[in-house]
């Protein structure tokens, strides 16, 4: 079995961090996404893993993952012109996965299960079909999809079951669901998901959408399971659900205080500091974690927050926010529920004239209380 984690695309929906750097680094507890995902395909004992990137997100995405040795994968890379759709990255991929079992995983999602038992599941599923009960026709999974229950289907790709627990039908965000079961960032398929690909045309939104190849595996008789996950699923795409997804890692945070606090500083909880940060005259309550050579100086960094490497907080409160590589928030009295980007600051100038004076890039978001 192969892996294909999908790194390429646009990322409209994070901009502006996505302008300059791809969504699937974006740290979740300080880790980019893109680890969670090669890690998962390495506990589930896929070695060799396909990374789809694009043009612009490829420099940056193979520097951080090398040759993937140090997750326990090799890894190839697979270039993708265009964000031309889900499909499009298994015909790119085409080489790569031969004619291979793969698992393909949407490189800015996040499962709370691990990989391994849908691997396992669609393994026996497919031995056990190879070698039929007498009188029985072999009828081997073409595909294994995951599902979860969603509030909202028809923002999603919904699929339609049967009794048996096969899959009849796809449609991508349906007006009126037929089901609350959503397609999520994970799929198993055998080699029959190739021809299926190469046949879809672009679909309204101009994309070969996968769930078009899918339903062409449907129409043609091939069995599709599927397994509803129990566990949470997030598609970091966005930034609420980036920052629930930090929530979430950060709730199963170990303690780990290796930074130097001075005597006036103090660290509540499970809190993971990093041997080069430091604290003065500052309190952290976890969960929370704090990057190397992260300064907290007369400031209070409160639960479910994640301060990037050599960011620098001064005189604020911070709570519930992610802060990527170097960012500086200065005098803030409460910056709560925020995103803020590499190497960016927040500061307060006292004096005259009382205003706000900002340098935002495009597509930036700010609110004022
Ligand atoms: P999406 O989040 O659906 O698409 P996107 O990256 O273009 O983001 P946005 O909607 O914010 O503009 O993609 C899911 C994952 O698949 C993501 O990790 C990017 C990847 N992907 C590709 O690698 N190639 C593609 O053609 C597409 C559509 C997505």
């Amino acid at each position: 079995m192969k892996g294909l984690i999908l790194s390429g695309g646009t990322g409209t929906r994070l901009w502006p961090i996505t302008h300059t750097s791809p969504k699937q680094l974006v740290p979740v507890a300080n880790k980019p996404v893109l680890f969670y995902g090669l890690e998962a395909m390495a506990e589930a004992g896929i070695e060799d893993v396909g990374i789809v990137v694009s043009p612009t997100t490829g420099t940056e995405v193979r520097a951080a993952v090398g040759d993937g040795a140090a997750f326990g994968v090799s890894v190839s890379w697979i270039l993708q012109d265009e964000p031309r759709g889900l499909a499009h990255c298994v015909i790119v991929a085409r080489d790569f996965l031969g004619d291979d079992d793969f698992v393909m995983f949407l490189g800015d999602n996040m499962l709370e299960q691990p990989l391994s038992a849908f691997v396992e599941r669609f393994r026996e599923a497919r031995a056990a079909a190879a070698t039929p009960r007498l009188g029985e026709p072999a009828d081997p999974p073409a595909a294994l999809l995951l599902l979860a229950k969603v509030s909202d289907p028809s923002l999603f790709g919904v699929a339609e079951c049967d009794g048996t627990g096969r899959v009849k039908r796809l449609v991508e965000k349906p007006a009126e669901p037929a089901s609350d079961l959503a397609l999520v960032g994970v799929y198993l398929f055998d080699c029959s998901i190739h021809a299926a690909a190469a046949d879809v045309s672009p679909s309204a939104r101009g994309e070969l959408e996968i769930t078009d190849a899918i339903q062409r595996l449907i129409d043609s008789g091939r069995r599709i399971d599927h397994e509803v996950l129990d566990g949470w699923w997030i598609d970091t795409g966005k930034k609420d659900p980036l920052l629930e997804c930090n929530r979430l890692v950060l709730d199963m945070l170990e303690r780990r205080v290796e930074g130097r606090l001075d005597d006036g500083s103090k660290v509540e909880g499970r809190v993971a500091l990093d041997p080069d940060a430091e604290l003065v005259n500052s309190t952290v309550r976890g969960p929370a974690v704090i990057g190397a050579r992260a300064r907290v100086v007369d400031s209070y960094v409160g639960p479910y927050s994640a301060i990037a490497e050599e960011c620098e907080i001064v005189r604020s409160e911070v709570d519930n926010s992610v802060l990527l590589t170097g960012a500086r928030i200065v005098d803030i009295e409460r910056l709560t529920d925020s995103l803020v980007g590499r190497n960016t600051s927040v500061s307060r100038r006292r004096g005259q004239p009382r205003a706000l004076r900002l340098m935002l890039g495009d597509n930036c978001a700010v609110e004022v209380e």
